[in-house]
């Protein structure tokens, strides 16, 4: 019998079904994620009904799919990590019901993982992060600023007072009709427009604090598209590019200020770090490469595939509260609004 600590993480917390081996020293040693678009792309979003019934077909097939792409059995686990929410609850519940049985059946310990916790600790497992760090979470339904003092210890220095910056992109992308989903089709776009064509407003910029707004932004898009007698492809572009200039400019404004806390919190502290879904960004990276560089930081990003929802980032922050001997009872109730440093 193999002495390998193994843990199966699954995630079904909105429009990825997705699940992944990993082991204690991080090596992925599988991953399979199913991306729902096929199924909203008509309707532009997700549509919470449809997700969780594309969960409930999936989720089986995926677990089963992971473990014999890594030729291991329900009983080489170590535990099974789920993400326990926040997120759409039918989705939540899926995965919830699946891990519980798994853990049931086979006498295994079962970890709620809290989703954003997995976009958090998941530069750990590419890089040698250390706590405490300052951590940009920018995903779809999230964006904020934190620092991880350590596993499930979380201190949030600010956060977006209305839309998300992934939710942002993706009502530019509708908008604009380019495509679902919004993030990486607006990226693409940027990268042939023009950044300077359009003057877009900067939320925030110059305030005290670490909070974030883009519904004015949004609405500066709507307006600016309004105003266009034809939108040409270039046109297109260059609203993508003003638009993506204009959140990476906010980001900056607001960073520079939570570095300045950071530093003197943790006057040693010296890892920023960026997790979630807009952590894809090419734009949003490189400006934060620069901003660690300037203030003396080290910058730490998961690769592009493990920023958007996925199975790894479950099984890993399953990991790492396995090793802190933080365990969920089968009691556990999905968690559809579960904020971090409510853990
Ligand atoms: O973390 P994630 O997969 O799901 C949530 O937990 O919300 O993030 C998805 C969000 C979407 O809003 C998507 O448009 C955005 O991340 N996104 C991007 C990029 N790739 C994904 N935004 C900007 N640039 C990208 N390359
Ligand atoms: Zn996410």
């Amino acid at each position: 019998m193999s002495h390998e600590k193994i843990i199966l993480g699954i995630e079904s917390s909105c429009d990825e079904t997705a699940c992944a081996l990993v082991n204690e020293q991080g090596d992925i040693l599988s991953s399979t994620v199913w991306s729902q678009y096929d199924e909203h792309r008509r309707f532009g979003g997700v549509v919470p009904e449809i997700a969780a019934r594309a969960h409930l077909e999936k989720c089986d097939v995926l677990i089963k799919e992971t473990m014999d792409k890594a030729n291991k059995k329900f009983s080489d686990l170590s535990a099974v990590a789920v993400a326990g929410g926040p997120g759409l609850i039918g989705g939540v519940l899926v995965g919830v019901m699946t891990a519980k049985m798994i853990a049931l059946s086979y006498k295994l310990p079962f970890i709620a993982v809290n989703h954003l916790e997995g976009h958090a600790l998941t530069a750990r497992l590419s890089h040698p992060v250390q706590f405490p760090y300052l951590l940009l979470l920018t995903s779809g339904g999230h964006c904020q600023v934190l620092i991880v003092e350590g596993v499930g210890q979380y201190k949030r220095l600010g956060g977006t007072i209305d839309d998300s910056a992934g939710e942002a992109f993706d009502k530019v992308a509708k908008m604009l009709d380019v495509g679902y989903p919004g993030g990486p089709n607006v990226e693409k776009r940027a990268s042939l427009g023009n950044p300077n064509r359009f003057i877009f407003p900067v939320p925030m910029k110059g305030r005290e604090g670490c909070d974030f707004s883009f519904s004015g932004l949004k609405t500066a898009v709507r307006i600016c598209i309004e105003k266009q007698v034809m939108i040409d492809e270039e046109t297109k572009n260059d609203i993508c590019a003003s638009f993506q200039k204009a959140v990476v400019a906010q980001m900056s404004d607001r960073l520079n200020h939570a570095i300045k806390i950071y530093k003197k919190m943790y006057p040693k502290g010296k890892d920023l770090v960026v997790a979630g879904g807009v952590a894809a960004n090419k734009s949003v990276r490189d400006m934060l490469e620069q901003k660690a560089q300037s203030n003396g930081l080290i910058f730490s990003a998961p690769p592009i595939q493990l920023c958007t929802d996925n199975g790894v980032m479950i099984a890993w922050a399953g990991m790492e509260r396995f090793l802190a001997g933080k365990f969920d009872s089968l009691d556990f109730k999905a968690r559809p609004r579960w904020p971090l440093d409510a853990l």
